[in-house]
């Protein structure tokens, strides 16, 4: 399937009916892949010289050099601002929301979003377990307490139930993720929070393009929050966006990006410390052209997905990033979850891919797994509560996902995935199993 620029894939990924004549049942794979076939030679002698096969990167096209290369020679004195105040605008337009402030980076976002939401010491922020770092590292730069809770064994994104059993009267927010590009159930997540007027935290960091119920992730909180990493779908570099149709918030965030100066007060005159957040002229420039092909760059991973499903999708064994339906999934990374019935070991599964040219990354370990939580209590107060998402990050794995990825890159990281588990079925004596 090929994508034109500017067209998104109509294919329902996450609903693709069992088909007969599919290939990639492991048996078929016994004597196929990663054996002397001449179907898996000529695949990787035609791949020989191709280098490591990236986790992720970014696509970037003529647009996006000319407008910074206008935004370096242009955008000083009276136009310094120039950049900034079109792709906010264009952003809010994108996701249908009032207010967009472009930001140095999505952890910034998550502060200045909790900050601006009056979180303090003393109050409670619940966060999924399965999610980087930088979804819950704000709470505690504002003294709060994250409180963890598990995520959902399909969406692998918060899960309404364990977020309603870890309410206290303490609660003040919630951080909702959309891992890796998918949305948790959005519906459910207001019906817990909405009577008790709690305000969520859509962390779409990942998720740029993703929907829900027909309305573009980050936009599906209170306020939402995203990334232009290096790795992201839309990228600046560094960077990142904060989007609110909230009037009260999008105003405290002007003053807390500042240092404090309030934009209608006298200059220079600061009532209050405050943070320094902004992003530069080129970078906003970088992303209002990544924002102008933003159609072609979701399509590109959704396509990329659909080179994945079709060689993974229908193994017995293997789950991939599920779409449930009334939902868009923004494919940023393509993941795999590998049921227990292969004796593989993550760690030695990302070793072999590894030294094959393939880079590979966990699952994320639960946040209260990490030394840096130990003080929360670590695996042996939060396992019980929250055993899904320490399921996942023992049996989990991101695939190769680069804008940059071609059909035969991705056949190749398939075919030799499936090689491993095939070897994995026979007796691995040598290898523990070990969640980490
Ligand atoms: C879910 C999630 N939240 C927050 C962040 C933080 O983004 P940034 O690196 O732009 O601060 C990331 C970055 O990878 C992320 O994946």
């Amino acid at each position: 399937m090929k994508v034109a620029a500017g067209t998104t894939i109509g294919l329902s990924l996450g609903r693709r009916p069992a088909d007969e004549g599919f290939r990639n049942r492991l048996h078929l794979l016994d004597c196929g892949s990663h054996s002397s076939s001449g179907g898996s030679n000529r695949l990787e002698s035609k791949l020989a010289g191709r280098g490591r096969i990236p986790i992720a990167g970014p696509s970037i096209t003529k647009k996006e050099i000319e407008y910074v290369a206008d935004a370096v020679s242009r955008c000083w004195y009276q136009d310094a601002n120039l950049y900034h105040e079109k792709f906010q605008r264009a952003f809010a337009a994108y996701l249908g929301v009032k207010h967009a402030t472009p930001l140095p980076s999505c952890t910034a976002a998550i502060h200045l979003a909790l900050a601006g939401l009056g979180i303090g010491p003393s109050d409670e922020v619940i966060v999924p377990e399965s999610t980087w770092i930088a979804s819950a590292a704000p709470i505690n730069y504002l003294g709060a307490t994250p409180v963890f809770a598990d995520v959902d064994e399909e969406t692998w994104c918060l899960s309404a139930q364990s977020l309603a059993q870890h309410l206290t009267p303490r609660t003040k927010a919630v951080i909702a993720v959309d891992l890796y590009g998918g949305v948790p159930d959005y519906d459910a997540l207001r019906a817990v929070c909405g009577p008790r007027g709690i305000p969520i935290v859509e962390d779409a960091a990942e998720a740029i393009g993703a929907e829900f119920g027909g309305k573009r992730a980050g936009s599906l909180g209170d306020l939402g929050v995203f990334s232009f990493h290096g790795s992201k779908t839309l990228t600046t570099g560094e960077g990142g966006m904060l989007v609110t149709d909230r009037d009260d918030i999008s105003r405290r965030v002007t003053v807390l990006q500042d240092h404090g100066q309030d934009p209608t007060d006298r200059l220079y005159f600061n009532r209050e410390i405050a943070f320094k957040y902004r992003m530069s002229s080129m970078q906003a420039a970088l992303g209002l052209a990544q924002l102008e092909r933003i159609d072609e760059l979701v399509a590109r991973k959704r396509e990329i997905f659909s080179w994945y499903w079709q060689e993974l999708g229908e193994v017995d064994g293997l789950k991939l990033n599920r779409e449930p339906p009334g939902t868009k999934n923004g494919y940023w990374m393509v993941t795999v979850v590998i049921d227990d019935s292969f004796a593989l070991p993550k760690v030695a599964l990302m070793e072999a891919l590894a030294a094959e040219g393939i880079d590979t990354r966990p699952f994320f370990y639960p946040l209260s797994s990490l030394p840096a939580y130990g003080f929360l209590g670590g695996e042996a107060k939060w396992l019980p509560e929250n055993p899904i998402a320490y399921r996942l990050s023992r049996q989990a794995i991101n695939l190769p996902s680069a804008l940059n990825l071609g059909r035969d890159d991705v056949l190749r990281v398939c075919s030799s995935l499936k090689a491993q588990l095939v070897r994995s079925k026979k007796p691995m004596g040598r290898v523990a199993a070990s969640h980490r």
